[in-house]
């Protein structure tokens, strides 16, 4: 057997503990497969002292994690600390710059300096791989990247961040609300004391624009995706949507499309969206995360599986080692990064397809009638309607009004709600869902 890959791991935490004791325990099969030894070195935290519930003493501790990047006995750094900048970026760039390969699990890191990072790489003649950065421990970076990479991808969707699958599928069995929900995700540990970035759909943003670039071949762009979380998103309505025969859940899209002028443009948007009950990912339920690529000869792939976790996320980080102990060196985004096209990002408004709009309004005469007004006005038909309930007789709580539109462009849903704003009868601004059927 050849010489040991010698690995140093930066960040000890969750995914850190995780990647040792799966090293460990499978050492040898690991060994077998890669060829060679997967050699732990040295590694580095923030707290010596801390127990992870791991034995550390075999390896070297470096109190500046930066350093393990310039080491001479280590060929591949493995940085499990988190933060798109400071310490793992730093990190990062020392790495290539001292000629060895790194793997990440850091999808703010990868979405926010991806490219420069891939060039770094690709000039160091070093891999650079992040397969735990999108969907934890399910290959889809691979699959696309390997599996279907004769495919043009014509479309990449599903559910990106397991916090809101959990809350939204908690809010479904229980009817619960979505602050409820969120407090006892937070306190079993489900939820960051601080889940903005998963509940605002920041951290589903990061992994869609990895996920894009890899299958549309254009260079990484996180500024242009659009994300909006699951914080409005109410009991009512997802009860309205299970009366229609749909769930509710947080969607990563991203499709190319040619604009009039025959240009490649880059749709890419994360939305809580209605998941007809036919489609695969309506059952995807709890954590659970689950990305759906459609190529254009293999048609509809579907991959799902636990989208975090110590060991399905330290699966995937090992799955990069073995790579890298076989050799693999091949683009970090497939294709080499001053290859990538740059596509400008798309406009939603020409997209089409049915949405749920659901208002809550003042409970008066002729609300309704101003509502469908509107939506005539901007020439959007409307399939059903729903009014959820009266108010107690002289309360002024607002009333839920829920609508289905048919198949129309998005513009016209936008310039309906635009006819709309100021309105004294809205109690709130609208918020709109688009249906994926089966
Ligand atoms: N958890 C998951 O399920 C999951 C899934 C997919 C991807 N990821 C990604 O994996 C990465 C790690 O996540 P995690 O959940 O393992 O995080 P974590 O449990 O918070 O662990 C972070 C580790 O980094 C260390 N650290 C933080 N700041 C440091 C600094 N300035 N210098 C040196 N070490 C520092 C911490 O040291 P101390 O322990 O001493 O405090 C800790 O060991 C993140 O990029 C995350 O987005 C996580």
């Amino acid at each position: 057997m050849s010489e040991p890959l010698r690995i140093a791991l930066a960040g000890l935490g969750t995914v850190g503990a995780g990647v040792i004791r799966l090293i460990e325990a499978n050492a040898d099969l690991i060994a077998r497969r890669a060829g060679r030894e997967i050699r732990i070195v040295a590694v580095s935290a923030r707290n010596r002292g801390k127990d992870r519930g791991v034995d550390l003493s075999a390896y070297a501790w470096e109190d500046d994690m930066v350093i393990l990047g310039e080491r001479e006995d280590v060929d591949v750094v493995v940085e499990l600390v988190g933060g798109a900048d400071g310490p793992a970026l730093a990190l990062a760039r020392t790495t290539f710059e001292a000629g060895k390969a790194l793997v990440t699990a850091n999808k703010a890191m990868v979405a926010h300096h991806g490219l420069e990072l891939a060039a770094k790489a690709e000039a160091a003649k070093c891999a650079f791989k992040f397969e735990a950065a999108v969907a934890g421990g399910i290959p889809v970076i691979k699959g696309l990247k390997e599996g279907a990479a004769a495919n043009a991808i014509e479309r990449v969707y599903g559910i990106l961040n397991g916090t809101c699958n959990y809350i939204l599928s908690t809010m479904e069995d229980t009817g619960r609300d979505f602050a409820d929900v969120l407090a006892e995700a937070q306190a079993r540990g489900y939820a960051e004391a601080d889940p903005t970035f998963d509940i605002d759909g920041i951290d589903a943003a990061h992994k869609l624009a990895i996920l894009s670039s890899i299958a549309f071949g254009t260079a990484i762009d996180f500024a242009s995706v659009r994300a909006t979380g699951i914080r409005r998103v109410l009991a009512a309505d997802i009860a309205q949507a299970d009366a229609l025969g749909y769930y509710i859940r947080l969607i990563g899209m991203a499709e190319p499309e040619t604009d009039a002028s025959g240009s490649r443009r880059l749709f890419q948007r994360i939305h809580p969206h209605l998941v007809h009950r036919d489609h695969p990912l309506a059952h995807v339920d709890g954590a659970t995360n689950a990305v759906v690529a459609e190529g254009n000869f293999v048609g509809r792939l579907l991959f799902q599986g636990a989208g975090a976790g110590d060991g399905p996320t330290a699966s995937a980080v090992v799955a990069d080692l073995i790579d890298i102990a076989r050799g693999d060196v091949g683009a970090p985004f497939s294709i080499p990064v001053g290859e990538l096209d740059t596509a400008p990002a798309a406009d939603s408004g020409h997209r089409t397809g049915k949405a749920y709009i659901r208002f809550s309004v003042a409970d008066r005469p002729g609300v309704l009638a101003e509502i469908t007004a509107a939506m005539r006005d901007a020439g959007v038909s409307i399939e059903s309607l729903i009014q959820k309930g009266r108010a107690e007789a002289g309360s002024d709580e607002p009333v839920l009004v829920a609508m289905v539109t048919h198949e129309g462009p998005e513009s016209a849903i936008a310039h309906a709600l635009e006819l709309l704003e100021g309105s004294e009868s809205l109690a709130e601004p609208p918020l709109v869902m688009p249906l994926i059927g089966e």
